[in-house]
């Protein structure tokens, strides 16, 4: 699912977020992403959904070459990839069911479609009482869901997800794994930056340890 080879990033300054970063993830599986602030996590993530270009290297996600991508592909591929970034990036004039439907919009869905599965999807994460509302007029938690019901509700095969329980407390954190770890075990790949330690051993999972732009560390 996820194929990176000698994979560089440098930014001007010159920042190396990236160095040589070599990196196999298989359909199917739960990876988390861990390291200090600064290490290179957003910027990985930034490479693996196209949102950026690596400065060298090659990069391959979901069946798609990134290094060579062309705009007119970066559409279709991210179709087939879910995001939850850092900081939600919610539209704030847009109910929480508009924010999650828009990937089913932009895609041409049928209206009647489009209600099923975002009623389908909030009703997962909890969140069907506050279709209506703003994201400003619900909690962090909550922002934190729509962000994730957002990017599984085109049913991707890839989730990748930096930080999803950045801002929560102990007791949501794990509710939102407990989500993550369902949507994995109906197939889909999960890849998760995250700062918490204890979280992660309690989890068991395949855990990346990167720092200072290498990985240093693949535990399984
Ligand atoms: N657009 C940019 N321009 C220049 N430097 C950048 C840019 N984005 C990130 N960096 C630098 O690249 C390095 C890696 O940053 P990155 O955001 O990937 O870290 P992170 O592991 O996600 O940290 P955090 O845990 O704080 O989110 C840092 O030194 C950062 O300052
Ligand atoms: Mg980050």
């Amino acid at each position: 699912m996820i194929n990176l080879s000698h994979i560089y990033k440098t930014y001007t300054g010159p920042v190396h977020a990236l160095k040589n970063v070599d990196l196999k993830i298989d359909k199917g599986e739960f990876v988390f992403l861990t390291g200090p602030s600064g290490a290179g996590k957003t910027t990985l993530f930034k490479m693996l959904s196209a949102y950026d270009r690596a400065s060298s290297g090659s990069i391959d996600v979901a069946g798609y070459n990134l290094m060579g991508i062309t705009p007119k592909d970066i559409p279709h591929f991210r179709r087939r990839i879910g995001v939850i970034y850092q900081d939600f990036k919610l539209l704030k004039d847009r109910t929480i069911f508009e924010n999650v439907a828009m990937p089913l919009i932009v895609r041409g869905d049928r209206p009647q479609q489009i209600q099923r599965r975002v009623s389908e999807v909030l009703e997962n994460v909890g969140l069907f009482s506050k279709a209506q509302q703003l994201p400003d007029f619900i909690s962090g938690g909550e922002q934190q869901r729509t962000a994730i019901a957002r990017a599984l509700v085109h049913q991707p095969g890839l989730l990748i997800a930096d930080e999803p329980t950045g801002n929560l407390d102990p007791e949501l954190s794990e509710d939102i794994m407990d989500l993550l770890d369902r949507v994995c075990a109906q197939g889909t790949t999960v890849f998760v930056a995250t700062h918490d330690h204890d979280m992660v051993k309690r989890r068991k999972r395949r855990t990346l340890q990167i720092k200072d732009g290498q990985i240093v560390g693949d535990l399984r």
